[in-house]
């Protein structure tokens, strides 16, 4: 029999100022395209430093709509890594082009920008139509991308960030988002601020949040009379309750980073030097993680599975992070993907596991994981992996 859970894996911080924001729309009469949307993508895009923030109802209808705007059409090529959520190589296929995957660097975990001038200069031997650049910022540190703009600038490439993971973090002092063409973050529960379901667009390009608003609303164009519809749209909208709510939570946002922060150190203090657990490493560019998710790798694909179950057996909650995108089956028979094209992610996809985080999380909560993890070290002697330093 399972235990009880004894801690959750994560938990969204919902106080009495959120409550009472969604609680002060449900008594107005505007539930939808109202006042506190036009707030909440004002709030966010002024936090990521861009001149203009899209809401959208996820961070999927997000991407899908910034592929559009880069013109992504059929036989297309966008370049990504395959270390991530579906959803960011999915936006890819749902206009009928072709992802094309590079691997990641083994230390944030983040698009290997050798690797991604090497494959791009391939692809464009080859004769092959690349549109986009689609970095990933996993587990909220950001990829370096002043190389990656660089090569997007020099061959006319548009670059999305994959920013839904990681709203606050700054790469190298500058907040993730805007830093490319658009970018986009997401607000499901478990991420750092969350609206229920959510996402949000920013970009400096005038032209690109005109064209995500017309998008999202049916194709209408702010011009377009009465059921008039200027293009192909989506109802990507996002609500007047989500808005509301995602507009109390970035009032907080700093402060529930530094809560994750706080959590992510007490995991540092903790599990350093204990045997086959490495801890999360930050990259040299990374001047602030946005904490999403605090992820360890064990030694082996092995290690973890039996980390897994003897975590579980003790009421901890712990996830394999991620199976890496080209390895799910459909990817597989759709472009023949095998075990092997990417050793850094699969690798990556066989350690990582993500234990229990949320900024509520008490120290009493981290030492109890903790002593697990111990445990099972101690037990298993089967993870084994010297030390990589601490991120921050
Ligand atoms: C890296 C990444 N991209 C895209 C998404 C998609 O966001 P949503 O679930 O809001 O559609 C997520 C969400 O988990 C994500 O982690």
């Amino acid at each position: 029999m399972t235990p009880p859970t004894a801690v959750p894996m994560c938990l969204p911080e919902i106080s009495d100022a959120e409550r009472d924001a969604v609680l002060e729309v449900l008594s107005s009469p505007v539930l939808a395209l109202g006042p506190r949307l036009s707030a909440f993508e004002t709030a966010v895009a002024e936090k990521a430093g861009a001149l203009h923030g899209v809401g959208v109802n996820s961070g999927t209808s997000g991407l899908h709509l910034a592929m559009i705007a880069a013109g992504v059409g059929e036989g297309d090529v966008v370049l990504t890594t395959p270390f991530s959520f579906v959803a960011s190589a999915n936006c890819v296929l749902y206009e009928r082009a072709r992802p094309v995957f590079v691997d990641i660097e083994p230390v944030a975990l983040t698009i290997d920008v050798g690797a991604l001038e090497d494959r791009l200069g391939r692809l464009l031997a080859e004769g092959a139509r690349v549109k986009a650049i689609l970095p990933v910022h996993v587990f909220g540190q950001p990829c370096d991308m002043d190389p990656i703009l660089d090569l997007a600038s020099r061959y006319g490439l548009a670059v999305v960030e994959d920013a839904c993971e990681a709203i606050g973090a700054t790469y190298k002092g500058r907040p993730v988002g805007a830093l490319g063409r658009a970018g986009v973050f997401a607000f499901y529960p478990n991420k750092q601020m969350t609206t229920g379901e959510g996402g949000m667009i920013v970009t400096d390009d005038a032209r690109w949040a005109d064209l995500f608003r017309s998008l999202r609303n049916q194709g209408r164009d702010v011009f377009d009379g009465w059921l008039e519809h200027s293009r192909l749209g989506y109802n990507y909208r996002l609500d007047e309750m989500s808005a509301a709510l995602g507009l109390a939570q970035l009032a907080r946002l700093e402060a529930l980073l530094g809560a994750r922060q706080r959590v992510a150190e007490w995991y540092g203090e903790r599990l350093a030097g204990v045997e086959g657990i490495e801890l999360p490493t930050r990259a040299s560019w990374t001047t602030r993680t946005s904490w999403f998710v605090y992820v360890v790798r064990l030694s082996s694909g092995e290690a973890r599975s039996a980390a897994i179950e003897s975590l579980a057996r003790r009421g901890i909650p712990a996830r394999a992070y991620f199976p890496p995108i080209h390895l799910q089956g459909f990817y597989r028979e759709r472009f023949g993907h095998r075990a092997g094209e990417f050793p850094v992610a699969e690798d990556a996809g066989r350690r990582c596991l993500a234990l229990p985080f949320f900024p509520s999380m008490s120290e009493s909560q981290v030492d109890l994981v903790c002593d697990a993890i111990r445990a099972v070290s101690r037990s298993t002697k089967a993870v084994s992996s010297p030390g990589a330093a601490p991120g921050t």
